[in-house]
């Protein structure tokens, strides 16, 4: 695998302008709330370039809803009016994401449409969103496609410039660094497990550090076990490719706080020996969506530089099945010294995560947010677009699930619950590393809480649901990794001085 530091998807132009009169595009996306479809200023300024526009829009029977778009053509001119649904929706971040979906429907539909630049218009005071969905919205994986074709072969279209009509302060330098790494950590993702393995992940991540300036140590797997980090060594080792730990951190002079972001990193999760059904196999390429999100936002921290130390870390391993492969009944030692037994194999991620969680606490950092896809259980539990958020400070918990739903990333409060931690009780071991078919999502968030010191505030976001998308939907035009959390992360990096703990 040629080494890659860049999102394969490059991001269109963008541009601020006052007067959307000023520049002539191949296409004008103009969004609307419910209240305004019957009579708005914009309308009736459009309706000088687009005769009989209010007209025709009603005839079409669109009213504003979300998701709704509708389509017009006059003088040569396309048009595409998408819905924000109604301006009374009482809760910020469902109005937010209605106008991300909304620009990425425009600008979608324009590409298909053949646009190659395009006017956003109707977007102040949703300035971020309206660019976070048409940059996330317009994202494609075509790395294995014939000369870059689409899902049918077709050729690739392409917007190549965006013109955002507002009047406000807009950050557009940091938006779109954000979303590229996000569209970055897509990419990494979505790359197979015959293309991403532990050796090339962490070679990624050394590319990632040297060209944005961060610090970067990785361990071998002989390091791993000096180290004593039985759990990554009993995890990669069914794999012919041994696992690597990753460490990449940013260092301000004077810093204000110290974080550190942990992410799950099995580059192909077969099971191991106790192995996946081949249905349950397929996809697990994502299971190292956690890792991909850690690079990612830690390209944006090179980027923004901010005065807060960040820490980005995870351990890279292949569970596969093997005569070198770990067992059930097998016992092991972890890093900060608990003995566990492996009931199961396949619950692989916890065993990789505590001995990163332990590396990260020996830094001395006061935070800790891992992402990990982590238990199918958690789906079940809260769908597949909601992440699990779990941890050990009900403030911290707060803080980052207020974040993540803010952007989009939808996130949802998980209890830990006493009378469930008699399930990872063992007989021999200190702990067992799997729980019974009820609370899966939080047993494994217990496991993992048991290698937390009480003073460091941590939160575990279970992704298995949202890293993946299964089909599309909002502004994930295409089914695969969606980058989770990137933007959250990077928010909380931003935010941190708002958090009281
Ligand atoms: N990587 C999986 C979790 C997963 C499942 C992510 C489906 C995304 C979609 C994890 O390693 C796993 O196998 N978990 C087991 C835990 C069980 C053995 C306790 C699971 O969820 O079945
Ligand atoms: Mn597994
Ligand atoms: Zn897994």
């Amino acid at each position: 695998m040629q080494v890659f530091t860049e999102s394969f998807f490059k991001l269109p132009e963008i541009e601020q302008i006052k007067d959307y009169k000023s520049v002539n595009t191949d296409s004008i996306v103009a969004g609307i709330f419910e209240e305004d479809t019957k009579d708005s200023a914009l309308l009736r300024n459009l309706e000088k370039d687009f005769p009989d526009l209010i007209q025709s829009i009603q005839k079409k029977n669109f009213k504003g809803k979300a998701g709704r778009s509708v389509h017009l053509t006059a003088n040569g001119k396309d048009i595409f009016i998408v819905g924000f649904g109604s301006k009374e929706e009482k809760k910020s971040w469902i109005k937010k994401e209605n106008v991300r979906r909304a620009s990425a429907l425009g600008c979608i539909n324009s590409r298909d449409n053949g646009a190659k630049s395009v006017l956003l218009l109707g977007f102040e005071g949703y300035e971020r969103e309206a660019i976070e969905g048409a940059l996330l919205g317009l994202y494609d994986f075509r790395f294995f496609k014939k000369e870059g074709g689409d899902e049918n072969g077709d050729k690739q279209k392409r917007i190549e410039k965006i013109f955002l009509v507002s009047g406000n302060q807009v950050d557009i330098g940091f938006l779109k660094i954000l979303c590229e790494a996000q569209n970055f950590a897509r990419d990494i993702v979505n790359l197979p497990g015959n293309y991403i393995n532990p050796s090339t992940l962490a070679e990624i991540a050394s590319a990632v550090s040297e060209k944005y300036g961060l610090n970067c140590r990785i361990y071998d797997a002989e390091e791993i076990k000096r180290m004593g980090m039985e759990g990554v060594l009993a995890v990669g080792k069914g794999s012919s490719i041994p696992p690597k730990f990753v460490h990449i951190w940013w260092s301000p002079q004077d810093a204000r706080d110290k974080i550190a972001f942990v992410g799950k990193a099995i580059t192909f999760d077969s099971g191991g020996l106790s192995l996946k059904t081949p249905q349950a196999m397929v996809t697990m390429k994502a299971d190292k969506s956690g890792s991909a999100t850690v690079l990612g936002a830690m390209k944006v921290v090179g980027q923004i530089k901010p005065p807060v130390e960040v820490h980005g870390i995870f351990a890279a391993c292949e569970n596969m099945p093997s005569g070198t492969a770990q067992r059930p009944d097998d016992i092991i030692k972890t890093m900060g010294g608990k003995t566990v037994e492996v009931e199961n194999t396949d619950a692989e991620g916890r065993l990789t995560l505590v001995d990163a969680l332990h590396y990260a606490q020996q830094l001395g950092v006061t935070k800790i947010v891992d992402l990990a896809t982590l238990t199918g259980a958690c789906m079940v539990a809260l769908g597949e677009y909601t992440a699990g958020a779990m941890g050990n400070s009900e403030d911290f918990i707060k803080f980052v699930c207020d974040i993540g739903n803010e952007l989009g990333e939808k996130m949802w409060h998980l209890p830990f619950d006493r009378d469930l931690a008699e399930k990872l009780k063992s007989p021999y071991a200190d702990l067992k590393n799997v729980g019974d078919s009820y609370g899966g999502a939080i047993t494994a968030g217990m496991f993992m809480n048991e290698f937390v010191k009480k003073e460091v505030h941590w939160v575990h976001l279970d992704i298995a649901g949202p890293a993946f998308t299964r089909n599309k939907i909002g502004y994930f035009n295409q089914k695969g990794g969606t980058g989770y959390g990137v933007r959250t992360l990077v928010e909380i990096v931003r935010r941190i001085d708002e958090f009281r703990g």
